[in-house]
């Protein structure tokens, strides 16, 4: 366990310099004896036979320091610590020019790049565990630069910081569960045991009660798996009554095959993660209440797994809705937009929400537009979405927005059996799905669809950001 220590002074001293610092001993010994050039989060270790070594850690062009730069270089130096078995490290930032970045952003960015080193997944054998185990250190990180900030404001701040981050590993550690060990019912099951003893109120919709509703276009995904689908409803009510209320609406695929529009065995291999939107939404909703945030957020999970089956939907079915609207499968890969539709109609119509993020693996389209460095957002409302954009931005997650256009939106219309049809051809896959989406906001609320298809899950880790579930946009 990463421990965070208020103005100690014990630990390896680890000194800060840009590129353009001068006169440090330990920045020219390091450019003499070695490749460091004082680049963001680069880290330079000078051990030592009697015992004091000393860490040098590059924060690159100082007017280029964000948020995000501090957050990378804070996780190099905890996995710089750990592998160097450094049990305490003490950073002194007195003379550290802030350049306009409050001392609390800074704290915050220093201890969740710090923490995000700890994240771990994995399904090896105990035997071949505890090899891997006994290898890592834990690393005491000791913060002298708090001018302005007491040891009071330090602790409320690791609390913060700790709550996130248990969000972004919950929702990493869900997505990263196999779909053998992570179905519906256990889906389900999980977020009734975080949220026991915080102020969130839980209900699940079993497959009758999701069909006695007329959730149709999610039971239709649903019922080719032996495994039942689950409705999750999540409502954290941390602000006023009457306050704004936000939906999180997030595809909660268990598994994803494609149905009888198979996918490869490629294309399969990581379907587990078609609940990526689901991850983030439960994982907010943690960081949320922990934090006892003062708003009002219902989040959303219609938990299915799309398989084949002699019960399975097929190609060319038409199937209703909850909201009534009629729905032509032209594809049944398309399955997401079809829970999602439900899911976000019973957030605007039942659950009477005045706003409505939905978070999707939707579209592998969009990993064709914008690779795994983006998410793909639409929006009925770019005043909304800007407020959204500054956040991300800060918060070192990126984000596109993609043109809501009506002519692309009526390609879901076209269809002569039923009101809509949930494949279209002819290209902008992402943003007609996300179109498809919108269709079914039972009043016309500010929305915004976020396709993270690209993001959600990757093969390789990225600075903090490890690979398989990333945990994106908690
Ligand atoms: N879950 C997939 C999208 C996906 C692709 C997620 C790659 C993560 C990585 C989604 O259900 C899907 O299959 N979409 C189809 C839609 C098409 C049939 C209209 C796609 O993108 O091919
Ligand atoms: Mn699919
Ligand atoms: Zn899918």
């Amino acid at each position: 366990m990463t421990q965070f220590i208020f103005n100690g002074d014990k630990g390896l001293r680890v000194d800060t310099c840009y590129k353009s610092t001068e006169g440090l001993a330990l920045f020219d010994f390091a450019k003499n004896h070695s490749t460091f050039a004082g680049k963001a989060g680069e880290i330079y270790y000078l051990p030592s036979m009697e015992g004091q070594g000393q860490y040098l850690l590059g924060l690159g062009d100082r007017d280029k320091l964000d948020l995000e730069a501090l957050r990378k270089a804070s996780f190099n130096l905890a996995r710089a610590a750990k592998d160097n078995k450094t049990a305490t490290l003490h950073l002194n930032l007195n003379d550290f020019e802030l350049d306009g970045l409050k001392e609390e952003a800074v704290l915050e960015a220093l201890m969740e790049g710090f923490l995000q080193a700890e994240y771990k997944f994995s399904r090896k054998s105990d035997m071949a565990k505890d090899e891997d185990d006994s290898k890592e250190q834990d690393v005491e990180l000791e913060i002298a630069f708090l001018n302005n900030l007491d040891e009071a404001a330090f602790g409320k701040t690791e609390r913060r910081i700790r709550n996130l981050i248990d969000g972004i590993f919950l929702a990493r550690n869900l997505v990263n569960q196999t779909s053998n060990e992570m179905y519906p019912e256990v889906l389900a099951d999980k977020v009734k045991e975080v949220f026991q003893d915080l102020p969130v109120e839980v209900r699940i919709l079993d497959e009758h009660e999701i069909q006695d509703l007329g959730m149709e276009a999610f039971y239709s995904v649903a019922k080719g798996s032996d495994r039942p689908p689950r409705f999750i409803i999540m409502e954290y009510d941390g602000g006023e009554e009457g306050q704004e209320k936000t939906a999180l609406v997030g595809k909660g695929l268990t598994y994803d095959s494609g149905g009888y529009c198979i996918k490869s065995a490629r294309g399969m291999s990581t379907m587990h993660c078609d609940m990526g939107g689901a991850g983030t939404v439960i994982g907010t909703l943690l960081a949320l209440a922990k934090n006892q945030v003062p708003v009002n957020v219902v989040a959303v999970v219609a938990a299915c797994e799309n398989l084949i089956s002699g019960s399975s939907y097929k190609t060319g079915d038409i199937i209703g809705s909850l909201s009534g609207k009629t729905i032509e499968v032209g594809n049944t890969d398309a399955e997401g937009r079809l829970t999602l539709a439900d899911a976000v109609y019973f957030a605007t119509d039942t659950l009477k929400a005045d706003r409505l993020i939905d978070l999707a693996t939707l579209t592998g389209a969009v990993v064709a537009a914008l690779s795994d460095e983006y998410t793909g957002a639409i929006t009925n409302d770019e005043a909304y979405f800007e407020g959204l954009q500054e956040v991300a931005k800060t918060e070192g997650e990126k984000i596109w927005l993609l043109p809501n256009d009506e002519n692309l939106a009526k390609k879901n219309r076209d269809t002569k059996v039923a009101d809509v049809l949930n494949s279209t051809s002819g290209g902008a896959g992402t943003i007609t799905a996300g179109q498809f989406v919108g269709e079914f906001l039972a009043r016309e609320v500010p929305w915004i669809h976020l396709d993270i298809a690209g993001t959600a899950y990757g093969d390789r880790a990225k600075g903090y950001v490890p690979e398989r579930a990333t945990g994106v946009l908690v």
